[in-house]
Formats: structure tokens, C-alpha cells, sequence
């Protein structure tokens, strides 16, 4: 049987420090690039858990200056960045420094974008909008999941619109991602769970994306290994340093794959329902995964049987229409295992929604490397399956 060559691909990652204590490193590198008045962006639950004063005076005793900017919502909104981008420009800050999870990160992203474009942020929208080069971002997750610190998607919510809409940019890839798993020690078992199936999902996305490709897959498939293997007993063992750093690992791989070979229907979907909703992301995207694997099973079976395998599931002997049974299985049972287990139906999700959400979902860059082609229709349904 004649072998398939790859097409041509990119690969774009952030410098990386990983392990316990690369929050430490912030100063060293706020000062490479010659840092003299850092914009600190965070949000109220990161300084609560005691991480904010930590980076800040860290910048400080290498004789920084720094100005937090920590209003920023669960899902970051238009007008956040906006006023993060005048704080930028009103303090003369050089470098952006964001800690947190997604949400400061996407909004710091943004900010990044309007200080140096001096525009609305959703001009921005779409793949490749930005024209000049922006501050330099230092990023130090506190979450395992999001990815921000290593993708080069921003999504920033909409609120007048009631839609989140995505940017795609190699310009929004931080410079440098320092990914320390001690961070995520203040995490809830709720948001450990809800940002693990994101990355999860970050990772099955990519690697039946039409985006997918060697150096994407080898990442995505690490990334579902790691979570599959770990992520219920993480739940279950908060306090397990070895679990955490496997955690942050595997979200970090799944980062690094999602961000080149790009995701699918079911962030599609979920970006959609997160700007409708203003429900956390990785709960929306729990609520689809499975519906979404079933709809796209026919269109990238092999992918999929691989995907099953790397999940500990014996496909030997099994058609493939066992398999996507088998498979559809083991993930709603490791969703039960982490407690996520709510429907679309009980947020309030009715089916005279579903036309609006479908509308959105199919302009989202996200459907364009669904390895299934998809219409309003197909959408629709996928929705009503999940209710
Ligand atoms: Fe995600």
C-alpha cells in the first residue's frame, strides 16, 4: 500500500519553562526584555489564591515597577480589553505579564493587541488581523487546561452581541510560558475537572483536525494519554504533586497541538454557547464532546480508533461502529468520574435557542478544520442531541 507524505505544516510555540517553581523566572525575563513598568493582568479569584502579590513582588525586588490590571471576567469581555489597553498606554508599561487561567491570559492577549493598534478588539476577529508587532507577553497559567500560554488563539466575549468571537494570530503567542504545576494547587476539584476534558478535548480536536499533522499529532496523542491516565485521580487527590505535573503536561501538549493543527466543531460550539451562556468553557465543551465524536466518527474513523487505543480501549477485533460505541463510552464515563455530568437542558438551553447558537457556531474559525464539513443544519442537530 502506497504511503501518504504530509503536507507542508508550521509549528509555533512559546519559549517554555516547565516544572515546579518557573513562576520564579518572571523577573529574569521581564528584565530580557527590558522591562522597566510591567502590566500585571490577572483576575479577583487568582488574587484571592495569594498568586498575584507572589509575581508582583518578585518583579518588584528586581526593581520593577508594576500596575495590576485584574478586572477581568471568567470569560474575558470586549470592554475589559479595551480598559486594560488604556491603563497599558496610560502608565507607560513595556512588557505584560498576565497570571491566571484563559481568561487573563486571552484578555491580556488582547490588550496586547489594541496598545499597539489602537483600534477595537474586534476588528481583530478572524485569522490574521494584526498588522504590528506587540509588547512582549510573559504568561504563568494557573489553571491545566486553557492553553492560552501556548496557543495563538485569543477569544474574547462579546457582551452587546452575546457571542464570544476568536482570534487567530501567531502575533498572540506569548513570548515566554512559564508553566508551573504549584500553581494549580488553588484549584477547585470543579474547575480541575472542567479545564482537564477542555484539554481533553484540545487534544482529540486536533488530532482529527484536516490541521493535524506529525508534529501536531505526536503531541495530541501524549496529551490524551496523560489526561486519560491521570485526570480522575487528580479529582480525587488534590493535594498529589506527580498527578498535577502530569496534568499540566498534558495540557500543555494539548496546548501545543491545538494551537498548529487548530480544533473542530465541539469548540465551535462551545464558543458559541460560552458567549450565549457565560457558562465556563470547558463545561461547555463536556456537555458536546460526545455528540460531537459521534457525529464526526464516519469522517475520520482511523484517527478515531486511534484516538481509542491511546485511551486503553482493546479495539482488536472490533468493526468500527464498536469502537465509536466503545469510545463514546469510555468518555462519558470519565466525565462521571469527574463529576461533570449536566446536560444542556439544565443551564437552560431550549430548543428555540438552538437556530441562534448554530449561527454562530458554523462562522467560528473552529468548523473550518472540522474533519467533517458542516452546514447550519448539522450543527442544529448536534445541539438537540446534546439537551
Ligand atoms: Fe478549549
Amino acid at each position: 500500500m502506497a504511503q501518504e507524505i504530509s503536507s507542508l505544516r508550521k509549528f509555533v510555540a512559546p519559549e517554555i519553562i516547565f516544572g515546579s517553581g518557573a513562576r520564579k523566572m518572571v523577573s529574569n525575563y521581564a528584565k530580557t526584555f527590558g522591562a522597566q513598568k510591567v502590566l500585571l493582568v490577572s483576575d479577583p479569584g487568582v488574587v484571592n489564591a495569594g498568586w498575584v502579590i507572589e509575581i508582583e513582588q518578585l518583579l518588584q525586588e528586581e526593581g520593577l515597577d508594576v500596575v495590576r490590571f485584574t478586572q477581568v471576567s471568567p470569560n474575558p469581555r470586549s470592554e475589559e480589553v479595551m480598559l486594560g489597553s488604556e491603563v497599558y498606554l496610560e502608565h507607560g508599561c513595556d512588557v505584560i505579564v498576565a497570571v491566571g487561567g484563559g481568561s487573563p491570559m486571552d484578555c491580556a492577549k488582547g490588550i496586547g493587541i489594541v496598545s499597539t493598534h489602537g483600534t477595537q478588539i474586534r476588528d481583530f476577529e478572524g485569522i490574521d488581523q494584526t498588522t504590528n508587532p506587540i509588547p512582549p507577553l510573559i504568561f504563568i497559567p494557573t489553571t491545566a487546561g486553557t492553553s492560552a500560554d501556548v496557543s495563538q488563539f485569543a477569544i474574547i466575549s462579546d457582551q452587546q452581541d452575546r457571542v464570544k468571537f476568536s482570534i487567530v494570530s501567531k502575533s498572540v503567542v506569548p513570548d515566554v510560558s512559564l508553566i508551573d504545576p504549584d500553581t494549580t494547587s488553588t484549584m477547585s476539584p470543579f474547575l480541575t475537572a472542567c479545564t482537564g476534558v477542555d484539554a481533553l478535548v484540545h487534544a482529540i480536536e486536533a488530532f482529527v483536525s484536516t490541521g493535524s499533522g506529525p508534529l501536531t499529532d505526536m503531541n495530541a496523542l501524549d496529551a490524551i494519554r496523560l489526561i486519560n491516565n491521570h485526570l480522575a485521580l487528580l479529582v480525587e487527590q488534590p493535594e498529589d504533586k506527580y498527578l498535577r505535573e502530569q496534568i499540566m503536561l498534558g495540557s500543555m501538549k494539548a496546548g501545543l497541538a491545538f494551537s498548529n493543527a487548530i480544533l473542530g466543531a465541539v469548540h465551535a460550539m462551545s464558543h458559541s454557547l460560552g458567549g450565549f451562556l457565560d457558562l465556563p468553557h470547558g463545561l461547555c465543551n463536556a456537555m458536546l464532546v460526545e455528540h460531537v465524536i459521534d457525529y464526526n466518527y464516519r469522517s475520520a474513523e482511523d484517527r478515531f480508533a486511534v484516538i481509542a487505543q491511546t485511551m486503553g480501549i482493546d479495539t482488536r477485533g472490533l468493526t468500527n461502529k464498536q469502537i465509536q460505541t466503545r469510545l463514546r463510552n469510555h468518555v462519558q464515563a470519565l466525565k462521571r468520574d469527574v463529576g461533570l455530568k449536566d446536560t444542556l437542558g439544565k443551564f437552560g438551553v431550549h430548543t428555540t435557542d438552538i437556530p441562534y447558537l448554530s449561527t454562530n457556531a458554523i462562522k467560528d474559525p473552529c468548523i473550518l478544520t472540522n474533519p467533517r464539513r458542516s452546514n447550519k443544519r448539522d450543527v442544529e442537530l448536534v445541539y438537540e442531541e446534546a439537551l
